[in-house]
This record gives structure tokens, sequence and C-alpha cells, in this order.
């Protein structure tokens, strides 16, 4: 048998060697294992470092024993009903486990059965990159054990399960979630017959808390090209289970041999380019979002062929269920979601017509400070393959950007405030609450943004004067501020 390949070179954190020499003395193996070595072999760089820890012995003993070595005021928190305990050094965490027969998960509600060897362990770990092993003990301090042939399935980009699929997935089904996750964010693919199981087993997710799924789809639409993903989401039957209104955009129909365009393909492309340019989650999930009202509103008539009318205004109301379902936060993250959605078109019909100021101006009062996250999302929505059209497009939108921080600076709508307040229209006319002082006000707020009058105090004070007198009030007290 060749030497084992060696890591020694990468440990550099002074823990693992304390961890190394604590478990010499206490008699035991241990080992770093799991992602963090996986990461360590693919040179990716983390802001955070999770580094587990496994040992064939008790996890907890260990972690207090080094923790102690430490600094005997070290935190270590212990979670028993999982046999872990963690700790904090120099910025890294270090999750300690003791080897277990059992499978690897988080919210299990049966007893965790310690006792195995290493090798059991990594048998009922996820899949052959995840059990990657590397020795801390000093004799072989940096040998690499790898039972499953992780190393080549890294090399080859494979996701691939330990045991046969079935059990593997049957063990924790959000490893089906896990596997996706993984084929996105590495861009791997997914090895045949753990495929096949997953697509067998799709229906189990359900048993999962909905926020172990929410967290692996958030990965996955965080991930460089999430398309990756949620064609594998859709191909293995998952999608529909997760996000039936992702799935209900896929598919063209056709009457009398007019077509309309694959809304789930356009999605997914709009999803990927604007991940090009911004890791924001939530104007991620805007742009899986934007069409999502499509299915919903799609119409056929002869004289108009395929229209799918209001769907922006549908799919902002649709947006609160699927977060609540979702349990993603119902916060100003599901408003400013809500909002890009209802907003999405406008920016592409504004830079379709002349670009008018007043049709800016609305913009800017509509969008507030979310103007740029919304142009983005525009952009992104461009997917057409006519070249010359994106172009054009493309060039329209910049014009719409050069208006709207022309007109932003002159009138500073964007954070509209009233210039006249509703308690001094009732001052001026001496009115106690009423629907007049909505109607003054709305006009005022009307004139600016056609541009009839400036955004400023004295212009919307005349315009007041104006326009109580059409509604027949007489001012019963003169402005001296
Ligand atoms: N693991 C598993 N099954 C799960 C979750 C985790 O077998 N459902 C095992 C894997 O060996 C994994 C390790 O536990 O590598 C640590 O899990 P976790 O920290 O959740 O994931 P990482 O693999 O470290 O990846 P990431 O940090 O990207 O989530």
């Amino acid at each position: 048998m060749s030497a084992p390949l060696n890591l020694k070179d990468h440990l550099h954190h002074p823990t693992f060697a304390l961890i190394g020499s604590i478990s010499d003395t206490e008699g035991l193996e241990t080992y770093v294992i799991g992602g963090f070595v996986r990461d360590l072999l693919m040179y990716r760089k983390k802001e955070h470092y999770d580094i587990d820890i496994v040992t064939v012995g008790s996890g907890i003993a260990l972690a207090k024993k080094v923790a102690g070595a430490i600094n005997p005021k070290l935190k270590v928190t212990v979670y028993k009903n999982f046999g872990t305990a963690m700790f904090r050094n120099m910025d890294v965490d270090f999750e300690f486990v003791g080897t277990r027969k059992e499978s690897y998960r988080l919210d299990s509600h049966k007893p965790i059965v310690e006792g195995g060897t290493l090798e059991d362990d990594q048998n009922r770990r996820d899949f052959t990159m995840n059990t990657l092993a590397i020795c801390l003990n000093k004799g072989r301090f940096g040998d690499v054990i790898d039972p499953f042939d992780g190393l080549g399935d890294l090399e080859g980009k494979l996701i691939r399960t330990p045991l046969n699929p079935d059990i593997t997935f049957s063990d924790d089904p959000l490893r089906m979630m896990r596997a996706i996750r993984f084929a996105s964010q590495l861009n791997f693919r997914i090895e045949n017959d753990t495929f096949a199981a997953i697509t067998k087993q799709a229906d189990r997710i359900n048993i999962l808390s909905k926020e172990r799924v929410t967290e692996e789809l958030n990965k996955i639409i965080l991930s460089d090209k999430p398309s990756i993903g949620f064609k594998l989401l859709e191909t293995c039957g998952l999608l529909k289970i997760i996000l039936p209104e992702i799935q209900n955009l896929k598919g063209r129909e056709s009457v009398n041999g007019i077509y309309h365009k694959d809304n789930f393909y356009h999605t997914l492309e709009v999803l990927d380019r604007i991940s090009q340019n911004t890791d924001n989650l939530w104007l991620r999930w805007s742009a899986l979002l934007h069409d999502v009202a499509k299915p919903v509103t799609k119409r056929f008539s002869p004289a108009l062929g395929w229209t799918f009318h209001a769907h922006n205004f549908v799919g902002e109301k649709m947006v609160p269920k699927l977060f609540n379902r979702l349990k993603l936060p119902l916060n100003e993250k599901m408003k400013f979601v809500q909002k890009l959605v209802l907003l999405h078109m406008r920016p592409i019909v504004l830079s379709e017509e002349e670009v008018t100021d007043s049709a800016v101006r609305r913009l800017l009062f509509d969008a507030g400070d979310d103007i740029e996250d919304l142009m983005t999302l525009c952009e992104a929505d461009i997917t057409s393959k006519n070249e010359e059209k994106v172009t054009r497009f493309l060039a329209n939108f910049q014009l719409v950007r050069e208006k709207l921080k022309e007109i932003e600076e002159k009138d500073a709508v964007r954070n509209f405030q009233p210039p006249v307040t509703g308690e001094l229209i009732m001052e001026i006319f001496g009115l106690q609450p009423c629907k007049e002082i909505g109607l003054i006000k709305s006009a005022i707020k009307e004139a600016i943004l056609d541009g009839e009058i400036h955004n400023n105090y004295e212009d919307a004070y005349h315009y007041m004067m104006g326009k109580g007198k059409e509604l027949g009030l007489t001012p019963v007290k003169k402005d001296n501020g």
C-alpha cells in the first residue's frame, strides 16, 4: 500500500497540534473531518471556519481537556443530546464529537450511539468528499484517511454517497438537498445512482422542518450559478414539492402554432445573470420570483397572442404566502422582494418609450432607495437572444440611469416627504380632520411628480392655496413661516 497523502503543512492552527498531543496522552485516536478537509483540499477560502473534530471516545471529554489547556476560562458549549461540545479559539470554531455507528444527523430524536470506529463513523456520513479525515495524533499527524476514494471524487468533481444511497438518504433526507446544494456551489456532478436515489425518495423531504430545507435552498440561491441547483431540483422532483410556484413556470404552451417562452428557463437565466452582480440574497429571491404569477395570469387571444396581464401585481400578492410557507422572514426583507416583483417591468417600459422626466420622477418615488436594486433586476431580465435588441435595451437603461440621477439631484423625490404637511393645511383653512386635507396633499404630490411644480415649500404652498380655492375653502390664516 502506498503512503497516505499527508497534509501536515496545511494544519497551521496551533489547536490542531494541541488536540493531537492531548489525544496521545489520553490514548485517543483523533481526526479532523468533514467540510474543513474538503475545502482545504479544494483550496476553498471561507470567511469563517467551523472545524469538526472526531475522536474514537468521548468528544465532550476531549473538548473540555483541550479547552482547559488553552485557557482554563475558555467557554465550552456542550450539547448533551447530540454528544457534541464546542469552543472558539482564535476566531475558529472547533466542534468535537465521538465516532458513532449511527448516522450523523442534527435533528435526531434517537439517542446518539457512540463507540464506533473511525470507519463506522465515515460510513454514516453524507458524501465521500465529506468523509475525508486527517489524523491529528503525533505519529500520524496530517495523514489523510480515505476509505471511499473521496480524493478521487474531489478530483473528478463527483458527489457520491459512501454507502448505498438509499440508506444514506433515508438516514437523513436533508442530504438530498445538500447533494444538490454542493453540486450548485462547487459545480460538481451528482453520481447517477446517488441522483436516482434522490429521485426515488424526493417525497421524504416533507418529514423535515421547513427551516432546514429553506437554509439549503438559500445556499443554492447564493451559489455562483444557481440554475445548476434549480435544474437538478426540478429533474429529481424536489422542486414541485418545495417550490411548486417555480415548477409551474416550466413549459411552453402553443395555440395556433404560437408559443410563449419557457418562463422556468427564463427565470433561471435572470437568476444567473443577477448573481454575477449581487450577493444580496433578497435581490436574488426577487429575480427568482419576478415572473412567479405568469402561469396564473396567462391568456391567449388571437389579437394579442400570449399575455400575462398584471402578473407583477399578482406576483406581489403571492410572495407573503410563499415566504410564510418556507419560513422566510415576513419583515422588511419580504416587503423588499414584493416591491421588486411589483415594479420589475417599470424601467423596461420606461426605456421602450421616450424617457420623460415625469415617468422617471414617478419611478423614483415608487422605488425609493431600492431604485439601484430595481435597475439591477431589470438589466438581468433582458435575456433576449437577439443581440441587437439586448444592446438597445441596455443602452436605454443607461439613459434611464442618467435621467434618474439628474432628476434626483433636481427634485429629490427618492425619499419623498410632503413639502406641506396635513397640519399646515388644517391650520391655514381652519379645518378639522376631513377628506379635503388628503385631496390637497395628494394633488400637491401629483403636481410635483408631473413636474408642474418643484419639490419645495414655496411652490407647494401656492399650489395648496389654489387647490383650496378650487375646493371652496377659505383661508383663515396666512402663513408666516
Ligand atoms: N454531515 C452528514 N449529514 C448531514 C450533515 C452533515 O453526514 N446531514 C456530516 C458531513 O460529514 C459534513 C459534516 O457532517 O461534512 C459537517 O456538516 P456541516 O458543517 O453541516 O457541513 P459542511 O460539510 O462542513 O459544509 P458547509 O460548511 O458548507 O455547510
